[in-house]
């Protein structure tokens, strides 16, 4: 996909396939919108009165209107003018992109970045409207046997529209919002991917890959023995009830001329749950949507979506990402529960749901993270069904006990429209962790679940500021429009160019 800038003064005689203009609820029109309104004798306002109420996510296609050279003119409902915000700006661009991929256009002008919004800047506008184009073309079609051709959107040119004054900050904007675009891309398809394709092996190969197309990303993938090697034993214990051969994932991001410079940045670390298929182990899972626990790599995917997005923005911050991937399978040799295993930091875990597979294969990637001397660990995982029903689909679950470094991920969070919602992590959680058998039990119980997983993290993260965040209801939508939705992409990429 193309972004470029557009700066010509008159709108109207701007030749493209589709136009898009902002309208207000009440008949408030966005300056675009007036514009072509009068250079098409009102043909805007009429359809105002009668056909258009401007709602959020709602659009209006009007064609060959007179004294316009646009073939189309999309009204594009932006709500009411007084709660505008960078939700609805993001949803309006997202509208429109969706309807140049489905008309199977091969290229729109969007003027909506121009539109002032509260909490936003003309930048932060740009990024949304090409994050909006990326997603509105993917497709996923790796294991479809038809593939089918006529729902391949054509969509390769978005411009948007804006003062000329402000075209570099637009640039800017389109430019990480591209590469989010490509992040959250491959981070889908790899979600999507069913788990008999995606395997740890094939998560490790998806890093090497990255590290052969970027020259600032190198990556190491560590097998059993050298895993072994490490004393990874609470990792391993998941590994070990699955024929699929773990991977322990390690990706650098070195920005460019700091590669063995002794004064360069310390890295942020990003940690991302590799599990390629979640049955439970001898916890077994009910039958009924097991299929969406190949999912349950989402963080890792994110984890790999968000380097891509680093290294070709060439951000100036390095960056270290650890996926722990392997499969968590019952089977003669799976954990059973009431097991005692070591973790790689010495602490031992009493194994009492083996479904708890998550925290037992984050727990010695955090430990591992340590030799990085990072300015800050965040860890991404579809961890809890718990955090599902605390926050549903909207918003993902963010911990930590570090109010600055939460506080930049939730303002993130916010600007690259991709929420997040601090929840708690008081001591006082920590003791339904309490086991007679291990210096730390796997499950807390019923109460607080998404809680009580991230105090268990929190016991592998003392020597570093720390972040969790649970992705369990935002890495995937369920249903008809089954598939990965790419988050936390933009969040992770914003909080990091925020930090560069
Ligand atoms: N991968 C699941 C969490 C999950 C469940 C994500 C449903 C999305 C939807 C995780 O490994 C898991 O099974 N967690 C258990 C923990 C419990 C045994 C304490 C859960 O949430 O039920
Ligand atoms: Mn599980
Ligand atoms: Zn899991």
């Amino acid at each position: 996909m193309e972004f470029s800038t557009q700066t010509s003064a008159s709108l109207h005689q701007i030749k493209t396939a589709a136009l898009a203009v902002g309208v207000f609820a009440d008949g408030v029109l966005g300056n675009a919108a007036d514009i072509i309104d009068n250079a098409s004798g009102g043909a805007i306002r009429d359809v105002l009165k009668a056909e258009f109420t401007a709602k959020p996510n709602t659009h209006l296609v009007l064609r060959n209107l007179p004294g316009v050279a646009a073939a189309r003119v999309i009204l594009v409902g932006l709500g009411k003018q007084e709660s505008y915000n960078a939700k609805v700006h993001a949803g309006a661009e997202q509208a429109f992109a969706n309807y140049c991929a489905q008309a199977r256009l091969s290229e729109g002008v969007s003027t909506l970045a121009s539109i002032d919004c509260p909490d936003t800047t003309l930048r932060s506008r740009a990024q949304a409207c090409a994050i909006a184009a990326g997603q509105a073309v993917y497709r996923y079609d790796a294991t479809l046997g038809k593939k089918d051709s006529k729902d391949q959107p054509k969509l390769k040119k978005i411009t948007v529209h804006v003062p000329r004054a402000q075209a570099a900050q637009a640039q800017q904007g389109l430019a990480a919002g591209r590469a989010i675009a490509n992040g959250m891309q491959l981070a889908r398809k790899l979600g999507d991917l069913p788990g008999n394709v995606c395997t740890p092996t094939y998560l490790g190969n998806t890093a090497k890959e990255l590290a052969r197309e970027f020259k600032s990303l190198s990556a190491r993938v560590l097998n059993t023995k050298q895993i072994e090697a490490l004393k990874m034993g609470s990792f391993l214990s998941v590994a070990k009830g699955s024929s699929q051969p773990p991977a322990f994932i390690e990706l650098k991001y070195q920005p460019a001329g700091t590669r063995g410079a002794k004064s360069a940045k310390a890295p942020i670390v990003l940690v991302g749950k590799g599990i390629t298929f979640d049955a439970g182990g001898i916890s077994l899972k009910p039958a009924a949507n097991m299929d969406e626990m190949k999912y349950d790599m989402c963080g890792a995917a994110s984890v790999l979506g968000t380097m891509r997005a680093v290294a070709e923005l060439e951000l100036d911050q390095p960056v270290v990402a650890l996926i722990p991937a392997c499969e968590n399978l019952p089977s003669g040799l799976a954990n059973k529960p009431g097991d005692v295993v070591t973790s790689m930091s010495g602490q031992t875990i009493e194994i009492l749901n083996t479904d708890a597979e998550g925290r037992l294969v984050l727990c010695d990637a955090l430990t591992y993270a340590e030799r990085f001397r990072p300015a800050a660990v965040i860890d991404v995982a579809t961890l809890t069904g718990a955090c599902v029903v605390a926050l549903g689909h909207v918003n993902t679950g963010l911990f930590s006990k570090d109010d600055e470094l939460a506080e930049s991920l939730l303002k993130a969070g916010r600007t690259a429209n991709d929420p997040a919602w601090r929840m708690p992590l008081d001591d006082a959680y920590q003791e339904q962790l309490r086991s007679s058998f291990a210096d730390i039990a796997n499950i807390g119980g019923p109460p607080a679940g998404s809680v009580t997983a991230a105090c268990f993290l929190s016991r592998f993260t003392e020597k570093y500021r720390w972040a969790h965040l649970d992705i369990a209801g935002t890495a995937w939508r369920s249903g008809k429009d089954k598939g990965a939705s790419g988050r936390p992409v933009p969040l992770l990429v914003q909080f990091l160019q925020d930090q560069a």
